[in-house]
């Protein structure tokens, strides 16, 4: 198959760990028999400083015309005191909602072998972490109006039931391909949204009987997520509590380093990225962590381009660079071998088989 690639390289860490991606994607072409043709974008800090804006048209367009788009990361102190409207992160928003890109998907699974690199108790990471978390990406207090009048400042949270039915029914179906169990989480106590929210996923409960619908409040499952994560198999939740819980449900799995995410929409083009930042304290010095980015390729593979084989075949080669014993600076412990960022990608790289 030929696959037009969008590639945001972005700043801080961003371009080391694409870079492994992309020799990854390479050698996945040279024994499958795919070509990838790789356009590079230029989005964040990097595009304010060489176009003054994060995101031109064009590199939109460029986005929204590819098969996918596989991104590193965006942003840096470098670029703190830029206006609002103009910060790196913008251009990693318009991106999202001019791809259409709602259904945001970030799986929180724990390696076998990075057991003892979680921060729980080995009684608590022994029942099992496995789960995802649907979070909707293009709508909601991201997306309201932003405004700082004198001592005051706005920003509006606002759903409508066809933005929270088309989320939840991406949540549905993802519980309906995994253990049929979905948790709807919101503030119901306190926000209309969330009220809102949750009548409509019990509207659309009524659809698909087959999955077992719950609610939480989501300062009870922030804690829930610590205390016991194996009651979980698919949270579907709004913008900002996605943004919140995903960070904290990837460093129970030992290390944000490692997860990938998929952005997806109407269409089969996604955005894939891994679900950490730029890290610029560590950027240039290739000890940044390549695998949430290598696992993000894999996932375009397998939902954009239906190349569920080849994904399986990165995802293989990343559990067997784990069982060789290596790791990288975030996953450290004691008898295993520190490698660097280009030193993961090769191995990986090596590993891959049909
Ligand atoms: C994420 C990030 C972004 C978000 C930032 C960089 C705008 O934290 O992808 O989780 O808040 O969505
Ligand atoms: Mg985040």
């Amino acid at each position: 198959m030929n696959k037009n690639i969008a590639v945001i390289r972005g700043d801080g860490i961003g371009p080391e760990i694409i870079e492994q991606a992309l020799r990854v994607l390479d050698k996945i072409s040279e024994l499958y028999g795919h070509t990838f043709r790789f356009t590079d974008v230029d989005m964040g800090g990097c595009a304010i400083d060489k176009w003054g804006n994060p995101l031109p048209d064009e590199m939109l367009e460029k986005c929204v015309k590819s098969d996918s788009v596989l991104l590193g990361a965006v942003g840096g102190n470098k670029w703190n005191d830029v206006p609002s409207n103009l910060r790196p992160e913008k251009g990693l928003l318009r991106l999202r909602a001019g791809m259409g890109v709602y259904s945001n998907n970030r799986p929180a699974k724990i390696w076998k072998q990075l057991s003892d690199a979680s921060p729980l108790k080995k009684s608590i990471v022994d029942k099992g972490i496995d789960f995802i978390i649907v979070r909707e990406l293009i709508g909601g207090i991201y997306f309201g109006e932003h405004k700082t009048e004198n001592d005051t400042a706005i920003d509006v949270l606002k759903y409508s039931e066809s933005e929270i039915e088309r989320i939840g029914r991406i949540g549905f179906e993802t519980a309906r391909k995994r253990n049929k169990k979905l948790c709807s989480v919101e503030k119901s106590n306190v926000l209309d949204s969330s009220r809102l929210w949750k009548k409509v996923m019990h509207r659309l409960a009524k659809e698909y009987t087959d999955i077992e619908l719950s609610d939480m409040l989501v300062d009870n499952c922030a804690m829930q997520i610590v205390k016991d994560p194996s009651q979980f198999d698919v949270i579907v939740t709004e913008n900002m509590f996605g943004d919140i819980l995903s960070d904290e449900a990837s460093m129970i799995t030992g290390s944000i380093g490692m997860i990938p995410s998929s952005s997806l929409g109407a269409t089969k083009c996604g955005l894939y990225e891994p679900i950490h930042g730029s890290a610029p304290d560590i950027a240039g010095k290739d000890i940044a962590n390549p695998i949430g980015t290598i696992l993000s390729a894999a996932m375009m593979l397998r939902f954009s381009f239906d190349m569920e084989k080849e994904a399986a075949s990165i995802e293989n080669a990343v559990s067997a660079f784990l069982d060789s014993g290596y790791r990288t600076a975030d996953i450290m412990s004691d008898g295993m071998t520190l490698v660097g960022c280009r030193k993961c990608g090769d191995i990986i790289v090596e590993k891959i088989k049909k």
